[in-house]
């Protein structure tokens, strides 16, 4: 996730930049850079790769002497590789931003900006940001009004802090659906977005509100609403050590990213959605009439990825009624599979650097398949060397168990569903647009339910914390489920775990079960829960424990079982993400009571760049 620095004051403002963006560093980054002013000119340095590199590039550059005043990024690509061009900050010789979040409408700012004399020299979105900037403050003379009238334009999520050549000792912000805060110390003032980037200066901090503008000078910092009218600000005090503040406040990167969930739902759909209301897949190769054509899709990836793979499987086949396998990629890449002109080959990875699924890239690319990645790392080596990317943009994930990276590659894939099954009219526009309005606004509501259920969840994992073996069973999207939840839990608290189609439990596994032993056992469709149901009372009746997580509004017989979870409700179709939340957090306390290093898993590693 990109994270952002500005300061003003006393002190020589390079060094406090370079500090602030090292704090940020744990975030993830591709590149980075910073902006000074420095006699009457706005200055900028920036460069792919590591700070290693910035501070180097900064001891080449004739940037010499003390500036009092700047703006520092780390940028995680979005639109654009990483590359030096495409670094952050952005702007022109009189106005310079750096930016996170997204900003949606750029492609038609951009082209107006064109059309009115503007150069770009970048592929982000935050370039059109910045020469809007710009373009309304050479008309109004005005740095704060003209952040007013650039928010009136932009559509999406940002948090910017800006220069203007014209007042140096000033940074200027503002802020939509992304964090900016605002912090005061004896030796000057900051704006960053995350805590940790000011923590070695200062505690105190405020926090901007949505469409609010901040103003940092040496002397302090100023408020305004829409209007342009003062605000008043109540200054808080963060108590964290920098480890904590790194992680939000959470105690693990799993948790944090856990709750980042709701947000990368709608950073991922949300840019994907036309005005009106239809997903966007936004590929040439991709378009209704070829995506008409398609006779058979092949999902390839690994572990949760193939996981995400496997709802996608079900939500084709259900909305299209496409065949759609879905292959684990060290798997597929060895077997010589059997690609037709016609198929489409989908390869899934949050890191975009699986040494497999690589392979399995590679091998259906050299077949003649077209080639679609569903990566979460821009520039990464599959998202290269596939034909189309559709990125998530959940942000880094830093935690080794995948789960917010899970949440955004099955949003994607609901989103190629629902635009695949209108392409071959199976959906009517109206059902379309319907299904993505539940995705982006309904899903991120239904996944804030779940989290509020942690309490439960903890109560579970307590509770059932000392078995040594666990199952999950479940049917059709549910069984999809019930594998991940199983790879997550085995993961991350080392108990032995088995994920089972509950109907195939009889034929052979259920002779594992004895006293005791848990099963958690997923309910969420109507249309399948006698059917679940009686599977249950089979291993209930040799002495299983079971844990019944049900949709909201399913009468659950206490008899049946010993915990009951009730699912926020949504959709039938769409329950997988409320319910993956709820094991996601349940795994997540099995391992936190068992004091594993839930972060960091024994034996395991985030990326898996060897076959
Ligand atoms: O980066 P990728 O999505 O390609 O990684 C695939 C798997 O290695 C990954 O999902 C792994 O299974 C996770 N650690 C599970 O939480």
């Amino acid at each position: 996730m990109c994270g952002i620095i500005g300061y003003s004051g006393g002190e020589n403002a390079l060094p406090i930049l370079l500090d602030g963006l090292k704090a940020l560093e744990y975030r993830g980054y591709d590149s980075a850079g910073v902006a000074v002013i420095c006699k009457n000119a706005v200055r900028v340095v920036k460069t792919r790769g590591k700070l290693e590199s910035l501070t180097q590039k900064l001891k080449e550059s004739d940037f010499k002497g003390s500036v009092h005043c700047g703006i520092g990024h780390t940028r995680w690509a979005t639109h654009g590789e990483p590359s030096d061009l495409n670094s952050h900050p952005h702007g022109t010789g009189c106005v310079c931003i750096v930016h996170n979040g997204i900003i949606e409408n750029y492609a038609s700012l951009k082209s107006e900006l064109i059309g009115r004399g503007a150069v770009f020299s970048s592929d982000t979105d935050t370039e059109a940001a910045a020469l809007l900037i710009d373009d309304l403050y050479r008309k109004c003379g005005d740095p704060v009004l003209s952040l007013i009238k650039a928010s009136d334009r932009l559509v999406g999520s940002y948090a910017i802090a800006a220069v203007f050549r014209d007042f140096p000792g000033k940074v200027y912000a503002m802020r939509r659906d992304s964090p900016l805060i605002v912090a005061l110390s004896d030796k000057g003032s900051f704006i960053a977005s995350d805590i940790p980037a000011f923590l070695k200066y200062t505690n105190r901090y405020i926090r901007l509100d949505e469409g609010e503008i901040a103003v940092i000078s040496e002397n302090g910092a100023e408020f305004f609403d829409r209007e342009k009218a003062p605000v008043k600000k109540r200054c808080e005090t963060a108590a964290w050590t920098l480890e904590e503040a790194e992680k939000g406040g959470y105690a693990h990167f799993m948790l944090k990213e856990i709750h980042e969930e709701p947000y990368a739902v709608s950073q991922t759909v949300g840019p994907r959605v036309s005005d009106d209301g239809m997903p966007l897949m936004g590929i040439d190769e991709l378009s209704d009439e070829k995506l008409a054509g398609l006779q058979r899709i092949h999902i390839v990836a690994c572990g949760t990825a193939m996981h995400a793979g496997l709802v996608g499987k079900n939500v084709i086949e259900k909305l299209a009624a496409l065949p759609t396998d879905v292959e684990i990629s060290s798997e597929f890449r060895y077997k010589d599979p059997i690609l037709f002109e016609g198929d489409l080959v989908i390869v899934i990875s949050q890191s975009g650097e699986t040494a497999d699924t690589l392979g399995a890239l590679r091998l259906a690319k050299s077949k003649g398949a077209y080639t679609l990645a569903i990566v979460n790392v821009i520039g990464s080596s599959i998202a290269r060397e596939a034909d189309g990317v559709i990125y998530t943009y959940a942000g880094p994930e830093i935690a080794v168990a995948s789960t917010k990276a899970y949440t955004v590659q099955m949003s994607a894939l609901y989103m190629f569903a629902i635009r695949l099954a209108y392409a071959k009219g199976k959906l009517s526009q109206k059902e379309a647009k319907d299904m993505t309005h539940e995705l982006l606004y309904e899903i991120p509501k239904a996944i804030e339910k779940a989290l509020a259920l942690e309490e439960k969840c903890a109560h579970i994992a307590k509770k059932y914390v000392n078995s040594k073996d666990i199952f999950f069973i479940g049917r059709g999207l549910d069984y999809a489920m019930c594998l991940e939840a199983s790879l997550k839990l085995k993961e991350i608290s080392y108990i032995h775990c088995e994920a089972y189609a509950a109907g195939e439990m009889k034929h052979g596994t259920i002779s594992l079960i004895e006293d005791g032993v848990p099963v958690f056992a997923l309910a969420t469709s109507e249309r399948l829960l006698k059917k679940t149901l009686n599977n249950v009372l089979e291993v209930r009746s040799r002495g299983a424990s079971i844990i019944l997580a049900v949709r909201e509004g399913f009468e659950a017989d206490g008899e049946i079982c010993d915990d009951v979870l009730y699912v926020p409700a949504v959709s039938e179709l769409f329950m997988p993400f409320p319910v993956s939340v709820l094991l996601q957090l349940i795994a997540y306390h099995f391992s936190l009571c068992k004091g594993n290093d839930v972060d960091k898993p024994r034996n395991l590693a985030k990326s898996v760049t060897v076959e």
